[in-house]
């Protein structure tokens, strides 16, 4: 069993889509284990993605993933971090194969409806951005 870190971003939920994705992801063997909704500011979204800092797009993208509430949530399943990649299919929703979630839900590179971690430090890393450790205890989230 592995945990992934998984963002349902602001076009997917404005558009009404959160409970299909999370369905798909479910179906595909990925189990929600903490989930919430959050409205990101500039600073936590500059932190996030503070990877990205020096790239051309990381302005848009702060402005994107500010413009409305996310879903972040903690997947659990086995590989869940290839599994929600694989799920979830290539970054541009326009090269995404065919019934995966950013070719079904998204709509352009920036625009591609759901984040999710990439390898397991990212993961872990993305975790503890927004979940604290007493909360994903009170959820009966073990960690360590
Ligand atoms: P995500 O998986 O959240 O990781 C970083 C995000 O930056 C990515 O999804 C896209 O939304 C966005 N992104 C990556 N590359 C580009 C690009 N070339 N132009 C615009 N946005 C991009």
């Amino acid at each position: 069993m592995e945990r992934t870190f998984s963002i349902i971003k602001p076009d997917a939920v404005k558009a009404g889509k959160a409970g299909a994705i999370t369905q798909h992801l479910v179906d595909g063997g990925l189990r929600p284990v903490a989930v919430k909704m959050v409205h990101l500011t500039q600073k936590e979204a500059e932190g996030f993605y503070y990877v990205h800092k020096a790239r051309p797009f990381f302005g848009d993208l702060v402005a994107f993933m500010t413009s409305g509430p996310c879903i972040v949530q903690v997947l659990e399943g086995e590989n869940a971090i290839a599994r929600n990649r694989e799920l979830m299919g290539a970054t541009d929703s326009k090269k995404a194969a065919a019934g995966t979630i950013r070719q079904k839900f998204g709509i352009d590179i920036e625009k591609n409806a759901v984040h999710g971690s990439d390898a397991p430090d990212t993961a872990k890393y993305e975790i503890g951005f927004f979940f604290s450790g007493a909360e994903l205890a009170r959820l009966g989230v073990t960690i360590g």
